[in-house]
């Protein structure tokens, strides 16, 4: 299997040339060009910072002596405070050591006068190594984030089982109250039959003594049998109907936490949505409607369905936030108090069998996202919430486990202010997996 295929060291993004001197830039920008890089440029280190905080750039390379602020102090600033990488050139008469100038934080250094190869190589040196660098990072939290999850799951599939027992003896129980309180109802309709006729036929020095009527008539009036008899049994239905909820969030549990499920197998995605929606179901009902429209001709497939569970799990936790988002936008502009009637959102999620993959479609009518961001959801730690509400590791797993793990495919469509879908396209594969 050849998904991991080499990364390409390439940056889409810009690269900065900073130098005071007309000739070099021009001469750089040519290199960067010819080897197929865009490039700006500015004339020192001020102007660059200023540039790096309009725009991302892919990489800086600057000249040490510049009026206004030097390449150092420049690199000192850009790489404390932006992370972005800088190759620094040195001139033949102020020579900087290789060790001076990588303790201001510069990746590498590059003599002048220089060649158009040995500059293309040390770019793309230090993109490589920071695609590395960013790889082994992701790779890390990929890792420590699915540990994280796998032991959340054992420990949900723990609780589901240790619920499962009272559960089950409290709806037995149950149910042998209900049953047993009508053979009672019908017992004391007898006996208050009789005790009708007994009272009709009082003048009649019968066995009955007028005492005993005299307290079964208290007793009646005190215990309100009419009402007792009128509202028990639907109490006892009322707890019976949550003993089957509750049954059916443990079966959720069970279904959602897969522990020890961590290849692939076959399984039925409606079955993953529905029972997410099931244990979501807190996050979601106070924000918005969830509409299910599950494909009943989609066959299981080969996939591991736990981890599916996840994606489809943040992707409506991030839908609820965003519906809450645009709640709080509304009545802001509004000038609304809290709990005012701004108006409850809506998820849907809809499976389609394509024939050869299982398209789900995930929308929300939340705040969106801006074309401005919209690239970098899926990047680790990307994140717009506020510290502990977001990590930024939602979109990154779902990628993971959609692109990586499954082979397929994702795109998102959002009109900020509307709202947003998320179109996962999983691919059936063989039973071999291949
Ligand atoms: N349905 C959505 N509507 C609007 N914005 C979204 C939506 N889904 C994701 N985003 C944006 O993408 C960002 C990244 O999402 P992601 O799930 O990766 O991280 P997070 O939700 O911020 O944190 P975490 O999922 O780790 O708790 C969010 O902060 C948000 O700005
Ligand atoms: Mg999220």
């Amino acid at each position: 299997m050849t998904d991991q295929s080499e990364k390409p060291t390439q940056t889409y993004l810009p690269i900065l040339i900073v130098d005071d001197e007309p000739s070099i830039r021009r001469l750089v920008t040519r290199i960067l060009s010819e080897a197929g890089y865009t490039s700006e440029v500015a004339c020192d280190g001020r102007e660059a910072i200023e540039k790096l905080k309009q725009k991302s750039f892919g990489l800086v390379i600057a000249d040490i002596s510049m009026p206004v602020m030097d390449g150092l102090a420049m690199t000192e600033e850009v790489v404390r405070t932006m992370g972005t990488e800088v190759i620094i050139m040195t001139g033949k008469i102020n020579r900087f050591s290789y060790d001076q100038v990588v303790a201001k934080g510069a990746s590498d250094y590059i003599q002048k006068p220089f060649s158009p190869e040995e500059l293309v190589l040390r770019i793309e040196r230090v993109l490589r190594e920071r695609q590395l660098k960013k790889e082994a990072i992701r790779h890390q939290n990929e890792q420590a984030q699915s540990q994280r999850l796998e032991s959340i799951g054992q420990l949900a599939a723990g609780i589901a089982h240790e619920i499962n027992t009272p559960i089950q003896y409290i709806g037995d129980n149950t149910t042998f109250i209900r049953e047993s309180f009508d053979d009672l109802r019908r017992m004391i309709r007898t006996l208050l039959d009789l005790y009708d006729a007994a009272r009709e036929n009082r003048g009649d020095p019968g066995p009955l003594d007028q005492g005993l009527l005299d307290r079964v008539s208290t007793a009646l009036e005190e215990t309100d049998f009419e009402f007792v008899n009128e509202e028990l049994p639907v109490a006892i239905d009322q707890t019976l109907e949550g003993v089957s909820r509750i049954k059916e969030i443990i079966k959720a549990m069970k279904d959602f936490s897969h522990p020890g499920a961590t290849d692939h197998t076959l399984a039925n995605i409606n079955d993953c949505i529905q029972s997410t929606a099931t244990i979501s179901k807190n996050e979601w009902k106070y924000v918005a409607d969830l509409e299910l429209d599950l494909d009943p001709a989609l066959p299981e497939i080969r996939c591991n369905p736990g981890e599916l569970n996840q994606v489809i799990l943040n992707i409506i936790v991030n839908a609820c936030h965003a519906i809450a988002d645009r709640q709080e936008e509304k009545r802001e502009d509004e000038g609304r108090q809290e709990g005012n009637d701004t108006k409850r959102g809506k998820i849907g999620i809809r499976t389609r069998w394509q024939g050869k993959a299982v398209e789900i479609r995930i929308f929300d009518t939340g705040a969106g996202i801006s074309e401005k961001i919209v690239e970098k959801i899926f990047d680790p730690f990307f994140t717009t919430k506020e510290i502990g509400k977001g990590t930024g590791q939602g979109l990154a797993i779902v990628r993971s486990i959609v692109v990586n793990r499954h082979h397929g495919r994702i795109q998102v469509h959002s009109r900020p202010g509307r709202g947003t879908t998320f179109v996962l396209t999983i691919p059936a594969t063989d039973s071999d997996g291949s």
